[in-house]
């Protein structure tokens, strides 16, 4: 018999707004050419940690602080930024129901681990104080490869094709790692929803 008790506590869970809003977790199929974004060039790495170290001890302390083990040579991702001059906002924002923002895409190579987090979007809340509940969309620019992983929450993310992704809020924790053989690509699109 379930345990009703439980069960409950996890309805209720899910169905509080913070804010006045509800938690966003949506599954998206991007119907784009995504391949520019896998076949242009990257700069050079960068840690994805660096500000994750000081601005989501909230999230570390639950673990007894961040993992010494995770330094820039295990969190090193290629990031690279489009402008609107590059690529049409509008026609992605119309085809992700969003109000588009900012837009890049990222290369991780193999033995890579974006930890576990929370996104911040420091740059939408500079630009848009007043507006609530930013959004980040994730999309995988690649079928899926052996050893490449996305969590969020309890659910591990795997077997994607081009395309495939999701829209989370800045409640819903996740992370990326790469323990496969060859590089993951993903595009992060940045907004608002309509
Ligand atoms: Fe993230």
């Amino acid at each position: 018999m379930p345990n009703t008790k439980v069960n409950l506590k996890v309805l209720i869970q899910q169905a509080t707004p913070i804010n006045n809003f509800y938690m966003y977790n949506q599954k998206v199929k991007f119907d784009y050419d995504v391949s520019k974004f896998v076949d242009c060039e990257y700069p050079n790495a960068s840690s994805c940690v660096k500000h994750q170290i000081h601005e989501l001890t909230d999230i570390h302390d639950q673990y007894g602080g961040f993992p010494k083990t995770y330094t820039l040579e295990n969190t090193t991702i290629h990031q690279r930024w489009w402008n609107k001059n590059e690529i049409d906002f509008d026609e992605i924002g119309s085809l992700l129901n969003m109000q588009v923002v900012t837009v890049s895409s990222i290369k991780q190579p193999p033995g890579q681990v974006v930890p576990w987090h929370r996104d911040t979007f420091f740059l939408l809340k500079k630009e848009f104080p007043n507006r609530q509940q930013p959004v980040r969309a994730l999309i995988m620019l690649e079928d899926w490869k052996v050893g490449h992983f996305i969590q969020h929450d309890n659910a591990v993310f795997t077997h994607w094709s081009a395309g495939d992704g999701y829209i989370w809020d800045e409640d819903i924790l996740h992370l990326g790692a790469n323990a496969g053989m060859e590089h993951k690509y993903t595009l992060q699109v940045s907004g608002f929803i309509n």
